[in-house]
């Protein structure tokens, strides 16, 4: 059984390491019937070291034998660029089955070319959904799911939305989450990263750690537009009067506050703010572990978050992880600033801020988030005729 993983940009790498890992178990125990040849592509949709390599690195990937090198681009532009490229591997390759993660550009593209050569299409994370057409992620899980033969979902609230829509039950398999199989894998790891260092926030591994807040803003709703952003900054120097706030910044964030002329380094009376470059997985995985909470507008960082037991501000509008808000530590602020503001303040109150070293996980993490995803989906995939 030949087989192509498709990786295009940062969410995705966290997503296909553990599927990696899983395929060379399967390989190496030569206890089944199918054999699998694997091959990686990474469309290159992201391309910088900070954003791509750096996770290869983290995560232990193997070099992707195949990179077709898009760059940035318009949807349309980044989405056929990848048509395009994807469709000559398949032509030559001629995989039986195709496998797209999460739900960037470069997921809907290589599902799309696969599809159209009749080529069996995998989804991991199907069944996602906010129910909000605007955003682009959304148009890009509603088609993947339509076109794919697996659908492989993370909890009983995403098999129900593709019910819902008139998926065949026969497609849907919930197997649980991959980035929770990364996040558990990583986590030891992740303890070695000398990040609080090298950011100021401990003067040694003895040493108590300044409490933090962290933060992350990319989507375009709160980043494209000056005016909606500078709110969002308002809001944030509220917070950083009460609390450090580090905040490791997308290319796209940066390249907003450059064209509207917002300079976070300016000395700001109690702004506590750092700023910097967007970082590795290990040394992220870190800063989430040990900070006081965050506020977000990723979708990723809202399951991590949930199964670390970290608090977590989410400035989305439409929930896409139900279940982290239902189960898990996420509270949804939306573009209401005075109620980030209010959150952030909550939890700063309900007890003192100490620093802590070691994080509490002993919590109830939503079932199937238990680091054997990737596992259920090759059991699967080499199981089905
Ligand atoms: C993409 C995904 C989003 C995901 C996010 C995580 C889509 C539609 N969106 O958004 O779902 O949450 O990645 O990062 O696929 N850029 C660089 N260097 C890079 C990558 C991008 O400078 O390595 C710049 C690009 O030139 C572009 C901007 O950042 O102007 C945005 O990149 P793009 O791939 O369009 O979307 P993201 O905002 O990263």
């Amino acid at each position: 059984m030949k087989i192509i993983l498709v990786v295009g940009a940062r969410p995705n790498f966290m997503k296909i390491a553990p599927l990696l890992r899983a395929i060379e178990k399967h390989k190496a125990s030569h206890q089944s019937p199918v054999t699998i040849h694997h091959l990686l592509v990474h469309t290159g949709q992201h391309y910088d070291y900070e954003m791509s390599q750096v996770f290869f690195q983290d995560l232990n990937l193997p070099k992707p034998d195949i990179y077709l090198g898009v760059g940035s681009g318009t949807h349309a532009e980044q989405t056929a660029k990848v048509m395009i490229e994807f469709e000559k591997v398949l032509l030559k390759e001629k995989p039986d089955l195709v496998i797209v993660v999460g739900d960037v550009n470069s997921t809907l593209a290589a599902a799309l070319a696969a599809v159209k050569l009749h080529i069996p299409v995998a989804h991991v994370e199907a069944g996602l959904r906010s129910y909000d057409r605007t955003m682009p992620e959304e148009i890009n899980r509603l088609l993947t799911d339509h076109i794919s033969d697996y659908l492989f979902t993370t909890s009983k609230y995403d098999d129900e939305n593709l019910k819902k829509e008139g998926i065949p039950p026969e497609r849907i398999f919930c197997v649980g989450n991959t980035m929770v199989d990364s996040l558990l894998y990583n986590k030891p790891l992740a303890q070695k990263s000398d990040i609080l260092e090298k950011l100021g926030l401990i003067t040694n591994r003895q040493s108590p750690i300044t409490p933090y807040a962290l933060l992350t803003l990319h989507r375009p709703s709160n980043v494209d537009s000056e005016k909606p952003l500078k709110k969002i900054l308002e809001a944030i120097h509220e917070v950083a009067k009460k609390i450090k706030v580090v905040f490791p910044a997308h290319p796209r964030t940066q390249k907003r506050l450059r064209e509207f002329n917002i300079d976070l380094q300016s000395p700001i009376t109690n702004y506590q703010l750092l700023i910097t470059n967007p970082l590795g997985y290990l040394d992220f995985l870190n800063l989430m572990m040990h900070a006081r909470f965050v506020i977000t507008d990723s979708g990723g960082i809202q399951v991590e978050t949930t199964v670390l037991n970290i608090p977590c501000l989410t400035m989305l509008n439409s929930p896409i992880w139900a279940i982290t808000h239902k189960q898990g530590t996420n509270t949804l602020v939306g573009s209401d600033c005075q109620k980030l503001v209010k959150e952030a303040c909550k939890i700063l109150d309900s007890s003192p801020v100490t620093s802590h070293q070691s994080p509490v996980t002993n919590h109830q993490s939503p079932s199937l988030w238990d680091g054997k995803a990737a596992e259920r989906i090759v059991e699967i995939i080499t199981h089905k005729k």
